[in-house]
């Protein structure tokens, strides 16, 4: 079948070199893309993942079957339904839900009302506007720090505050209330804070059935030993060893089965991903935000994990036949490690030239902010570089082949984590 996946970063390059493994894939088209995916299949830089026009006219120019949606901002927005709506492309298979689905990532008052409404364990918040900005004082004044602040709507990752001190997040709260976040802001969740250690869950669902994809954990913070601002990700390592199979059970039985019924129960009708970021807090898990798509970088070591069809798998989805596909999982360590340009996640500069080394065959470097330039070198292209991916018998061994050619890549300002993992190598 041809497929276009949709989006340019180091997720999408994952999800198409495992499409591209597949058997059943004749054409891959990737839009926007990135360089890294050239190998893969046909990138369509001039195409992007909000020019839903574009989409359908390329869909039908290429004869898609079916279309994958990598982020969030076009499912949030209604790709989904709009493509759903045209009659000339309702042969198109769609991985990805529709905007009703989409709200449990695109409002985190919607989301969090809806785990209070199906008893899904996750920290209490309260929502407020400006107009109720004095009672949002005094519910933050009645909680202990840390505090917890959310804007509603998407903001490119930056819309969770956690502040120590009580004042610094009295003047948050109204900055946010104040439009700091423009409409993603409007509407304040101040949410009571969940003390343990995270870990990302992700369940592939056509509606009715799932399965639940190898669990990752992402390292967010840009320093060492998990200092200095939050960032999109700055490693990611599978499997993760306190989600195991009694935790696991709790997550299925307490998280999962009422997600799904819930959907079901609302009318919606969701064929695509979920990501469901968990908080293990003493061994009980606790939901902390739900995405409608795969996390990045933690799509790098889950893709390197799928070893059973991963196109009968998205083809299932969104046929709404999941009930006997056979997930098989590979039984190695994946981790990735994420090369930054310097100053990320402020600012940075772009267009350094890049050095790569040879990939071995357990190493796979997959783009995100890279492009070819004018004169056709391969450049820095954003803060996020690279996902520097590997295999090992162990997570350590995973982290040695990584960390190798992480050594090796050459770009001005290049910057990265030394201790992705190390909290989860067991001795
Ligand atoms: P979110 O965008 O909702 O995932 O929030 C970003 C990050 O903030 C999460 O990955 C957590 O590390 C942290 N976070 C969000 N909500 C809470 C909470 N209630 N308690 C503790 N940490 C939180
Ligand atoms: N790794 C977190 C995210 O994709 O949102």
């Amino acid at each position: 079948m041809n497929i276009l996946l949709l989006g340019s970063g180091g997720r999408e390059h994952a999800l198409a070199w495992q499409i591209a493994r597949s058997e059943q894939t004749e054409k891959l088209f990737i839009a926007p893309g990135n360089p890294g995916m050239q190998s893969l299949g046909i990138v369509v830089p001039e195409i992007g993942v909000n020019d839903f026009e574009g989409i359908m006219r390329l869909t039908l120019h290429e004869h898609i079957d079916m279309i994958v949606v990598g982020p969030e901002e076009p499912l949030v927005k209604g790709l989904v339904d709009f493509l759903h709506s045209r009659t000339e492309l309702q042969h198109v298979l769609i991985v990805g839900p529709d905007a009703s689905g989409a709200r449990l990532e695109g409002s985190k008052d919607w989301s969090k009302a809806f785990m209070q409404r199906h008893g899904i364990p996750t920290a209490k918040a309260k929502t407020f506007t400006a107009d109720s900005r004095s009672e949002a004082h005094r519910f933050l004044q009645s909680l202990q720090a840390p505090y917890v602040l959310k804007a509603d709507g998407l903001a490119a990752g930056k819309g969770v505050i956690i502040s120590e001190s009580l004042e610094e997040a009295t003047r948050e709260l109204d900055e946010m209330l104040d439009g700091r976040f423009d409409n993603a802001g409007a509407k304040v969740l101040i949410e009571e804070y969940m003390h343990g250690v995270e870990c990302s869950v992700f369940v592939a669902t056509d509606g009715y059935g799932y399965r639940i994809l190898p669990v990752a954990k992402d390292y967010k913070r840009v320093g060492d030993g998990d200092t200095g601002p939050n960032t999109g990700g700055m490693g990611a390592v599978s499997p993760v060893f306190f989600a195991n199979d009694k935790f696991m059970a709790k997550v299925e039985e307490r998280i999962i089965r009422p997600t799904m019924r819930g959907l079901r129960r609302e009318g919606i009708d969701y064929r695509g991903f979920i990501f469901i970021g968990l908080m293990n807090v003493d061994g009980e898990p606790m939901v902390v935000e739900y995405n409608c798509r795969m996390g990045d970088p933690e799509t790098e070591v889950v893709m390197l994990r799928i070893q059973s069809d991963f196109v009968e798998l998205l083809k299932r989805m969104a046929e709404g036949w999941l009930a006997d596909y056979k997930l098989e999982i590979d039984h190695r360590a994946a981790v990735s490690v994420v090369m930054v340009s310097k100053g990320y996640p402020g600012t940075y500069s772009k267009g350094m030239s890049i050095t790569l080394p040879l990939e071995g065959t357990d190493t796979i470097i997959f783009h995100a902010g890279t492009k070819i330039d004018e004169e056709g070198r391969l450049v820095t292209n954003g803060g996020r570089v690279l996902a520097v991916s590997s295999y090992g018998s162990t997570v350590e061994a995973a982290l040695r082949r990584s960390y190798n050619t992480a050594r090796q890549i050459l770009f001005e300002g290049k910057n990265y984590r030394h201790d992705i993992g190390q909290d989860l190598i067991l001795d």
